[in-house]
């Protein structure tokens, strides 16, 4: 009973969280690098990852704690970092990835809009694009590997 439930509960966080970054790399950075005037595209962008930045670290916690107790209860500690632990092992680093991008957020924002983007923007964005491209696919990659090796896949 406790272990489908807690799975629940983690894939919840998990749709609400990567579905929140699929949204923001494949919908709202095409609109940004669609607008005209720089100091446009930066407000609507810091106003986004603002909103969603409190979305984000909620889920984490979520998707971290039940994860912490799923790896307790199906004893999966033992795979950590074997091929039979892919699953949970991939899902870890993209979940270590995360918490540092949201503890630094701050100063990587400061880092990445000072200097350079006064010059250029557009070089900006779209640089932050391709990165958003890459957590995605990373985490869309931990989702399937995980999904196939809970489900009986091997690889
Ligand atoms: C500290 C971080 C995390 C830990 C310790 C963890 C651990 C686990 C464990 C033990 C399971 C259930 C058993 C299994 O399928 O092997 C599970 C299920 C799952 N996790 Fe994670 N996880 C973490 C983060 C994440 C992240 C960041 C994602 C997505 C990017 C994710 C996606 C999933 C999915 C989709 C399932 C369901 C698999 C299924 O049964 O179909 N997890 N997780």
């Amino acid at each position: 009973m406790l272990l489908p439930l807690l799975i629940a509960v983690h894939v919840i966080g998990v749709v609400l969280w990567i579905g929140g970054v699929a949204f923001v790399t494949m919908v709202v950075f095409p609109m940004i690098m669609r607008m005209e005037n720089s100091l446009e595209k930066v407000l609507f962008f810091q106003g986004v990852e603002h909103r969603f930045a409190k979305i984000a670290k909620t889920s984490v916690v979520i998707v971290g704690l039940t994860g912490v107790l799923l790896l307790h209860i199906t004893g999966e500690w033992n795979i950590m970092f074997k091929a039979s632990g892919i699953g949970p092992t991939l899902m870890t680093v993209v979940w270590v990835f995360y918490v540092l991008v949201l503890m630094f957020e701050g100063r990587l924002f400061k880092a990445i809009f000072k200097g350079e983007a006064q010059q250029d923007t557009a070089k900006v964005f779209y640089r932050l694009s391709v990165f958003h491209w890459i957590i995605l696919g990373i985490s869309l990659l931990a989702i399937g590997v995980g999904v196939w090796a809970g489900h009986g896949g091997s690889f």
